[in-house]
């Protein structure tokens, strides 16, 4: 049984649509270990907890990103888990972090990388003015929403989205990407060759 690590720090639908995959069996194999927020608000850890899954907060405030990042990894290590995803996670990982956890760290972001990385991915979409746009799941490594590809998900721009309702729409491939990219990793259907992730 392979044991996940959810990080968030907000809504958690992301963290959802895994764990109700996980339920499902279409992410094999596994479970969640544990689900981290660094807000003590964030309504994911509600979430969890209505779920009957383990979840900390593991406040980030007033500390340094390597001092909160030791304290993730500790848990982490303690609990001996073999991947982590980020959901939501508005934060940066230091170093250490990445190092500890070497090609075991995914994140979802809301654009097809390397477009638009960062904060606000959808409405930079807009303001760029792309027709397509759409979400990316990756490996974690040390630069910004760089890491390598495993899947992404095209989403059309329409003429009279605003932020909310372009997200809405990339939100629902996220939800469905996400869970499959958790399950294509944890079986070890694939490899790395350079920037590429081959599947086998
Ligand atoms: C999602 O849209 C996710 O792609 C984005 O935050 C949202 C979290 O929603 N992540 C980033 O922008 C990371 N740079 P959720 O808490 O409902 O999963």
């Amino acid at each position: 049984m392979k044991k996940l690590a959810i990080l968030l720090s907000g809504r958690g639908s992301n963290f959802q649509a895994i764990a109700d995959a996980v339920a499902a069996g279409r992410i094999h194999n596994a479970e969640i270990g544990i689900v981290i927020s660094n807000r003590p608000e964030a309504r994911g850890l509600e979430i969890a907890r209505e779920r009957g899954l383990p979840a900390v907060c593991i406040p980030s405030q007033g500390l340094s990103r390597e001092a909160h990042d030791r304290m993730v990894v500790d848990q982490l290590r303690k609990l001996e888990v073999d991947l982590v995803c980020l959901a939501g996670y508005m934060r940066l990982l230091s170093p250490l972090f990445i190092s500890a956890f070497p090609h075991a760290i995914l994140n979802i972001h809301p654009s097809l990388l390397p477009s638009f990385p960062g904060l606000n991915a959808q409405r930079q979409a807009l303001e760029h003015g792309v027709k397509i746009t759409g979400c990316t799941v990756h490996f974690v490594n040390e630069a910004l929403d760089a890491g390598p590809i495993i899947l992404q998900a095209a989403v059309p721009v329409k003429d009279d989205d605003t932020e909310e309702t372009l997200s809405q729409r990339i939100l629902r491939e996220e939800h469905r990407i996400y869970p499959e990219a958790v399950d294509i990793v944890l079986s070890g259907r694939y490899r790395i060759d350079g920037r590429r992730v081959i599947f086998d």
